[in-house]
């Protein structure tokens, strides 16, 4: 049984990371991987108008799994064309609406909190939302301009996300953290609020704490290891995830798994970092957040040994000190302490 894996390295660091990424998942799981890699980046965009072609999603259906490395160059593409050419359109047409986004510690990392012991995982919706693209802009460039950029919450999205994240919690530590502006935003928020109470009676053996989005940033920073299974709209999910890389070490940790839970399509995987045009050309960027991404895809292939396989290596490469320091290492460097421990 082998598993056809198209890859998207993009553009900047997504480039190495992913080499990185997959050269290590080859090596755990030994003739399992078929790849196809699909040069789609800013690049195409500036050769043929298209971030990718035509048919870029139908060619993307048939694969078991996409591994993304990062999109966007903004000096040469604008950011919303970029992304709305290539990556958001993937999330949307394969209804990968769970984003799970893991914030913990690696051994020997010294995250920034010197704070040990959290394990939270954020599950950000990511079909809809914020990300809706809904708006428009009148009088544009005119003193009287305005610019609307509206957020659609479905009632299928909003309860689909949020009863993922008690089915996560459930195999968790049983809490649950929903989190809203429900103090400001008075429809999409307050109908967040009036789901997540819904779902509530259903698991009654899971804890749920409401919070405010700002608020839960505090926690993220003040008491991480309060906080379990944590489950954001697609802009909050967004920020918190960012600020959870923070907390884990840096954005070179933080991993992702864009997860259409009924297998309709194909899920997708890639670190929750961009393209780093600022050490695009240094080869320092940390491949790890790449690398355990590729632990989440052998997990969702149902290859749990080889998933453990690559997350033991991670562990045992920071654990020596290789990576845990920003532009320490070289993502050379650490590919092959990872690639070492897995020996
Ligand atoms: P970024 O994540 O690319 O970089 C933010 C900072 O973190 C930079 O200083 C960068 O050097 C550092 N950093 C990021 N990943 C690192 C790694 N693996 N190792 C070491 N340092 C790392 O965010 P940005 O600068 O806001 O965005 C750059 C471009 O990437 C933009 O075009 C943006 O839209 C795009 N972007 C794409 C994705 C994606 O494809 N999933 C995610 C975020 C940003
Ligand atoms: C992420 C990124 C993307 C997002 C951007 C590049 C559109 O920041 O995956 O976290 O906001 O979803
Ligand atoms: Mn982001």
């Amino acid at each position: 049984m082998t598993y056809r894996i198209a890859l998207i390295p993009g553009d900047g660091i997504g480039r190495p990371v992913t080499e990185a990424a997959i050269e290590v998942a080859q090596k755990a799981a030994p003739d399992l991987l078929e790849t196809v890699t699909f040069p789609w980046s800013c690049e195409t965009y500036l050769q043929t108008g298209r971030m990718m072609p035509e048919d870029g999603i139908e060619t993307l259906r048939s694969f078991d799994a996409i591994f993304l490395g990062a999109v966007g160059w903004p000096a040469l593409v604008p950011d919303a064309v970029s992304l709305h050419g290539l990556l958001l359109p993937i999330r949307k047409a394969f209804v990968q609406y769970a984003n799970i986004r893991p914030h913990r510690l690696l051994p020997g990392v010294q995250g920034p909190l010197r704070k040990e012991g959290f394990d939270i995982l954020c599950i950000r919706e990511n079909t809809e939302g914020e990300y809706s693209g809904a708006g428009g802009r009148v009088h544009v460039g005119t003193p009287d301009e305005v610019a609307v950029e509206t957020s659609v919450f479905t009632r299928v999205g909003v309860e689909r996300i949020l009863r993922f994240g008690f089915e996560q919690a459930r195999k968790r530590r049983g809490k649950l953290a929903s989190v809203t502006k429900s103090n400001a935003q008075k429809y999409s928020m307050v109908f967040w609020d009036e789901v997540t109470d819904q779902l509530a009676a259903e698991y009654p053996d899971v804890e749920v704490s409401h919070y405010h989005v700002d608020a839960i940033c505090a926690r993220m920073v003040m008491a991480p290891e309060s906080l379990d299974v944590v489950v954001a709209s697609n802009l909050f999910g967004d920020i918190l995830t960012d600020l959870g890389a923070a907390i884990q070490g840096g954005l070179g940790f933080a991993a992702s798994a864009n997860i259409n839970p009924s297998r309709s399509a194909p899920s997708m995987f890639e670190p929750v970092h961009g393209s780093a045009p600022d050490i695009a050309h240094l080869g320092i960027a940390n491949p790890i957040a790449a690398i355990w991404s590729a632990a989440m895809m052998m997990d969702h292939l149902g290859e749990a040994v080889a998933s453990a396989r690559i997350m033991a290596a991670l562990g045992a490469t920071t654990a020596q000190g290789i990576g845990t320091v920003p532009g320490q290492d070289r993502t050379e460097a650490i590919t092959r302490a990872v690639l070492a421990a897995l020996d």
